[in-house]
């Protein structure tokens, strides 16, 4: 129970790889929020915890999100960025990524952090207390090919949690990055397309010979947050089964 009495919001927690450490989080003593388009209210429903619906590309949205946390909790410790794009994308030369699509995939994944980070940032430093890990990717450190928007979007991810770091470490709030490979998510496994094309390039590429779950990521984000990571800030951690080296 290293999270007893903590109150984490969890954005994209409905479904994949965000239910997955809604659950962890949940289960190491964490009240959650679940904040999602879909599906927030069931989730939190099984966690005992807060459904919200939220766009996180939403400016408004994410400051309500703020609010609701603290006015049912009083208090917000915890944020897991994890909403983002990836699965519904179709993987293309990136020639053919068009500017709507590239905007889309921009503002839910590197927007949607920073305004999901803002929100929350008021409440941790009065309290002076806040851990942040932020969902980025593996991809952007290997240069996956026919996905430049989605990819250089969790670049962004990384280089966010750096910089933000400088910014925020006065205050004890801590932010870091856990990167997955590629994950039989929710949306991954509706997704032939993204099955076909990645799933057994992906596991040849990686030195544990299995598929990665959810499950496989949420004991890092779960390290992150306790007090087991309290002198780490500003870090990335890859969790894709030994797909890629630093
Ligand atoms: P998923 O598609 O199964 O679930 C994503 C969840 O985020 C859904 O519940 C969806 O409603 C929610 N969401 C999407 N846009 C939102 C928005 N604007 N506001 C609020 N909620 C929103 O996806 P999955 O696979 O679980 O991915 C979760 C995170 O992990 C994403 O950031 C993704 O980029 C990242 N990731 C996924 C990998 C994979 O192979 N599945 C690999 C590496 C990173």
């Amino acid at each position: 129970m290293r999270l007893a009495d903590r109150v984490v919001i969890v954005t994209g927690g409905a479904q994949g790889i965000g239910r997955a450490i809604a659950a962890r989080l949940h289960e190491e003593g964490a009240t959650i929020v679940v904040a999602d388009l879909q599906g927030a209210e069931e989730a939190a429903a099984e966690l005992g915890g807060l459904g919200l619906r939220v766009d996180v590309s939403s400016e408004s949205d994410t400051e309500a999100m703020a609010a609701a946390a603290l006015e049912r909790y009083g208090r917000i410790d915890g944020l897991i960025n994890n909403a983002g794009i990836y699965t519904s994308l179709v993987p293309k030369p990136f020639e053919e990524i068009s500017v709507d699509e590239w905007r889309t995939v921009y503002d839910v994944n590197v927007m949607g952090m920073f305004l999901a980070t803002r929100a929350v940032v008021p409440a941790m430093r009065s309290a002076g207390y806040g851990r942040i890990v932020n969902i980025a990717s593996g991809t952007p450190y290997k240069g996956v090919p026919f996905l430049l928007h989605y990819v250089t979007s969790k670049g962004a991810v990384v280089t966010m949690t750096r910089a933000i770091a400088k910014e925020v470490a006065g205050d004890g709030i801590l932010i870091n990055t856990v990167a997955p490979g590629f994950t039989m998510s929710d949306g991954v496994v509706a997704n032939p397309v993204q099955i076909e094309k990645l799933q057994e390039i992906s596991l040849k590429a990686r030195l544990i010979q299995r598929d990665q779950f959810p499950e496989d990521i949420v004991g890092a984000v779960a390290f992150f947050c306790s007090p087991d990571a309290d002198f780490i800030t500003g870090q990335s951690l890859v969790v894709d089964g030994g797909a890629y080296f630093n």
